[in-house]
């Protein structure tokens, strides 16, 4: 990928100098949630990414720490950490994309709907600030449950006045990097060149990845399409249990988070044909939410694009995730309109 060209040419320090910015547009990078599990590889990630000029890291704690260890790393952007409410503003101020992994993680047993409680409330408080200081900016929700919690942000968004859908995001791109690697393992292609698009949503079943449509093409068995559909919708119970009790996926959702905001930034420099997965409002279903392919530019959202033929099993798989993913968005809007 891209992502990883650039962090080779970064690691090359004669091709890093002579890596001209002049031509790359100025941006503001915010990670809300930044010295935890994930927002630590990921402004890791961040700080690799030449697209990026200021790298702002908040939390509610650790962001000194962490800022300090990564600012030394000799790449483009400057990082400042901002720790605690009263420094919320100045970490959000001009800022173009912020990315969301603020929030408590699953432990083994429970589903990311048991984060409800604790991570809407967050998510609320940090989308009222967005909308405060930054209301133009690209919004990359990773804190979960993201089938709810990107309603909660257009409602608080909508409340504030400052709402437009284009620019709303649930980073549902580790679903594609985990269906991307299970299908090459399975299909024996590489790796590398593999796509397959994942819709619905990001929770269990509502993960519908489509590998009637992967590429390159293999001649997989129902059987094995079966059991690659389920380990993708499973993908972060597997590691859930694997941590045993330490959280859910950081290191390989550190990665997505990258791949994804990386997605936004080339969208907003007006790099063309930039397409990822994402959940956001729609209109291809009757759902007001859900997660498709979509074209990314100068505005954000460039263009939501439909599902393309579906599988019978897909078709089936449809229909079977639209109940749960339609009450997970009515109790993001419930509590976001209650509270
Ligand atoms: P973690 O507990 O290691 O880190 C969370 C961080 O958020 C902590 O540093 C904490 O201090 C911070 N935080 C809490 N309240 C905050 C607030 N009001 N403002 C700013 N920061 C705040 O958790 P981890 O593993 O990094 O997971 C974070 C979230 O990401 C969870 O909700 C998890 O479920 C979600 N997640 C989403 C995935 C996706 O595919 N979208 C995949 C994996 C996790």
């Amino acid at each position: 990928s891209s992502l990883l060209r650039s962090v080779k040419t970064l690691a090359r320090p004669t091709t890093a100098r002579a890596y001209s910015v002049d031509s790359v547009p100025s941006r503001k990078v915010t990670v809300l949630g930044a010295a935890g599990g994930i927002g630590q590889p990921l402004s890791l990630l961040m700080k690799l990414n030449p697209l990026v000029s200021q790298l702002a890291l908040y939390d509610i704690g650790g962001t000194p720490g962490v800022a300090a260890d990564v600012s030394h790393i000799n790449s483009r952007s400057e990082v400042a950490g901002y720790m605690g409410d009263d420094q919320l503003g100045q970490a959000l101020e001009g800022s173009d994309v912020v990315i969301i992994p603020a929030g408590v993680p699953r432990k083994p047993g429970m589903t990311r709907d048991d984060l409800f409680n604790i991570n809407a409330g967050i998510v609320k408080s940090l989308c009222t600030a967005i909308a405060k200081y930054c209301p133009h900016a690209i919004v990359n929700m990773i804190s979960n449950p993201v089938n709810s919690t990107v309603p909660i942000a257009a409602e608080v968004f909508k409340k504030a006045g400052i709402y437009d859908e284009k620019k709303l995001f649930g980073v549902t791109t580790l679903d594609v990097v985990r269906a991307k690697t299970f299908y090459a393992g399975k299909a024996n292609v590489n790796v590398a060149e593999v796509n397959v698009p994942v819709v619905g949503g990001h929770a269990g079943v509502t993960i519908l990845p489509l590998f009637s449509q992967a590429t390159p093409k293999a001649n997989l068995s129902q059987d094995d399409i079966q059991a690659l559909t389920k380990r993708t919708q499973d993908g972060g119970t597997e590691v859930v249990e694997a941590k045993a009790g330490k959280g859910s996926a950081t290191l390989s959702m550190a990665y997505a988070g990258a791949i994804f905001a990386d997605a936004c930034l080339k969208g907003l420099n007006g790099v063309p044909d930039v397409v990822e997965c994402s959940y956001v409002q729609s209109t291809i279903t009757e759902l007001p939410f859900f997660a498709s392919k979509v074209r990314l530019g100068k505005n954000g959202v460039e263009e939501v694009l439909g599902l393309g033929p579906l599988s019978d099993y897909e078709k089936e798989g449809l229909e079977k995730l639209k109940p749960e993913l339609k009450s997970s968005i009515e109790k993001g809007i419930e509590f976001a309109k209650k509270n």
